[in-house]
């Protein structure tokens, strides 16, 4: 009996390690960046997704079409509706990306997400894989950026999560070898650690940022983080201009909330569970998850999207038209500057924090006695137009815009 188990065991192990190396292999051979640039019309997808998802996700194009009115008129640009990936939709199909919403995805070259329910055991829905992690493992898209500013505090932090590997490469092929016995399998490679890392040194030098900071668990998750730190210091010799030093997860999460030294912080690498931990611990600082957007960059695909849930309760109660877009705007922004559009995705980054956190003049609440997401939506495209936006933001974030 015993000798069965282990031999169904290490078959399973045996597919995920065939599975794995030629994953590296492929890794080997990654593609070059896209030049968006060079792409013409450059196809943006506009996906809703679940719950409120398709309401902020139409109020986030809203404002896209508005600032990218020229390119829209001449025919740079083109900006696409992709519907259909629902929970119901996936439900049906048994699958976490539905393969006509992938085809459709494939035709893009950019796109912008909205929150999809991720089903987990014991709940209504089938046990599929979450739609997020199966479109980064699907897309490459292995860079999780995650920006967090709170500039007249002095945070202003910028996290590169890895994306494809760590505890999640493996999530939905984890093994009940008993009743009693279960494994997961994290899985950290050399290349998948190296393109992030240097990712995260890249964005730094190129943003006058002199420190990057690695955050692990090598102390005791010794293979695996500890490839991970190894290739860390490895590329951080290439950059000798910019200080490396690096944290363990449980003092880095203490340190964010010490108030002295938090603000010494500027770019973070770390593998993906950690990454997810530590940017929803960072955004609260900003105010809360619904404010924080969200970067999935890989070399040919590119998807921006909210870090929070799909709050299907406040489809229920009928309240979607009160959920607050500003996750989706922030990953707009976002969006714009990757394409190349810096300055307008500056100008809804500046009008994000006038509007969000410091002048407020309409104020979501999730209900009725806060305003819609469409009115806030007019409220920061208004204040984009605004001849002293510049000087505005400035003046109420005590900061300087970034060159
Ligand atoms: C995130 C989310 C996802 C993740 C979930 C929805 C699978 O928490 O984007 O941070 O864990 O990566
Ligand atoms: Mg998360």
């Amino acid at each position: 009996m015993q000798n069965d188990v282990i031999q169904k065991s290490l078959e399973h192990f045996k597919g995920i390690l065939e599975d794995q190396l030629q994953r590296v292999e492929r890794l080997k051979k990654s593609a070059d960046w896209i030049d968006y640039s060079k792409v013409k019309p450059v196809i943006i997808g506009v996906i809703g997704g679940d719950g409120i998802g398709p309401y902020i996700a139409d109020e986030a194009k809203r404002a896209l079409t508005f600032l990218l009115k020229d390119e829209v008129d001449s025919g740079n640009v083109v900006l696409r509706t992709i519907e259909g990936w629902t929970i119901e939709k996936r439900a049906e199909v048994k699958k976490a990306i539905p393969d006509d919403v992938l085809a459709e995805i494939k035709k893009c070259h950019i796109c912008l997400k909205g929150p999809t329910t991720t089903p987990k055991k014991g709940d209504k829905w089938p046990n599929i894989e979450s739609a997020n992690v199966a479109m980064r493992k699907e897309l490459d898209l292995f860079a999780n950026i995650r920006p967090v500013r709170v500039l007249s505090e002095g945070i202003d932090w910028t996290f590169f999560r890895e994306n494809t590997e760590d505890l999640y490469a493996l999530g939905n092929r984890g093994l009940d070898v008993t009743d009693d016995l279960a494994f997961d399998f994290k899985v950290i490679t050399t290349q998948g650690s190296d393109r992030i890392i240097r990712a995260a040194f890249d964005y730094a030098k190129a943003n006058g940022k002199k420190r990057v900071t690695a955050v692990t668990k090598a102390n005791v998750v010794k293979a695996t983080d500890g490839k991970f730190l190894t290739v860390f210091y490895e590329i951080a010799k290439g950059y000798p201009e910019i200080e490396a030093d690096d944290w363990f997860i449980d003092i880095m999460t203490a340190k964010l909330i010490d108030t002295k030294r938090r603000t010494q912080f500027e770019v973070f690498v770390l593998p993906n569970l950690y990454g997810d931990i530590l940017t929803d611990e960072a955004a609260e600082f900003q105010g809360g998850v619904g404010t924080a957007g969200s970067a999935n960059v890989g070399k040919q695909y590119a998807m921006f999207e909210a870090i929070h849930g799909s709050a299907p309760r406040m489809v229920d109660e009928g309240r979607a038209q009160f959920a607050d877009p500003s996750s989706m705007l922030r990953a707009s922004s976002m969006l714009l500057k990757h394409l190349g559009h810096k300055e307008k995705g500056e100008q809804l980054g500046m009008a994000l924090d006038i509007c969000g956190t410091y002048e407020q003049k309409f104020k979501l609440t999730g209900r009725s006695d806060g305003a819609t997401g469409r009115e806030y939506v007019d409220y920061v495209m208004e204040t984009i137009q605004r001849d002293d936006l510049k000087e505005k933001w400035e003046r109420l974030t005590g900061a300087r815009q970034p060159a």
